[in-house]
């Protein structure tokens, strides 16, 4: 989002996080698994820290890594993570149970969209992560804001989307559909009513949208 050299110094910037962490960031690279970039990542860290975000919905686990990051940045929170891909969960599980977080996570397989009462057993949150299916945000946003508290926080990755959201001209028709559908989603969410949001270009687009309260 920002150009090519900036972006290198800010990453550059990033300390070194724990050999795990590495090992995973390692792995997603070479399996072309596809995780937070980093400097999204840290955005969203301090979010959850200046929140004090203790009880965690994450819509998306892939390996992991975005779950053992929030319980390496907030040691005392529960994460709450949802997963459909049956390797991707064997994965995770692997990671977390070598971690001294396995505790902290719990990891429920299954599609986001049928899992609602089980995602319900753990609520109330004050923070919930969307990171899943580009295509099904509002829906994730839709189900999951029930269980937010008054005052809380959604987070969501990809809203900018490569740049692609804001170029006219896209030659592919199922990357064209996907961009309409995250710019919708940016509108909607952009305009809702209970929910105060800003989009920052950092990453790959991070969504802040905080609930108004009562
Ligand atoms: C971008 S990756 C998540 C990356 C992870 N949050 C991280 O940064 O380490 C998206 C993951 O969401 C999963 N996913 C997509 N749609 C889903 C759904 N409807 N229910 C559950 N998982 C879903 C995919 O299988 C994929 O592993």
């Amino acid at each position: 989002m920002l150009n090519e050299k900036l972006h290198s110094y800010i990453e550059g910037l990033i300390p070194e996080r724990h050999s795990l962490l590495m090992e995973m960031e390692g792995y997603a690279n070479e399996h072309h698994v596809p995780i937070m970039e980093l400097a999204g990542m840290e955005a969203m860290l301090q979010m959850l820290r200046i929140h004090g975000a203790k009880n965690i919905l994450e819509v998306g686990t892939a390996i992991g890594y975005s779950a053992l990051r929030m319980a390496f940045a907030l040691p005392d929170s529960n994460i709450i993570t949802i997963e459909r891909d049956e390797e991707r969960i064997q994965l995770a599980l692997e990671f977390i149970a070598r971690s001294d977080y396995h505790e902290n996570i719990f990891l429920i397989e299954g599609d986001a969209l049928d899992v609602e009462e089980r995602v319900r057993g753990h609520a109330p949150y004050d923070a919930i992560f969307i990171d899943a299916a580009k295509g099904q945000y509002q829906k994730f946003f839709e189900i999951y804001s029930k269980y937010l508290k008054a005052d809380g926080l959604i987070i969501t990755d990809n809203v900018l989307f490569k740049g692609l959201v804001a170029e006219s001209d896209i030659e592919s028709k199922r990357t064209r559909n996907l961009v309409k559908k995250i710019d919708e989603f940016n509108r909607w969410l952009m305009n809702h009513k209970d929910f105060d949001t800003v989009i920052l270009p950092v990453g790959d687009g991070v969504a802040i949208s905080k609930r108004r309260g009562e």
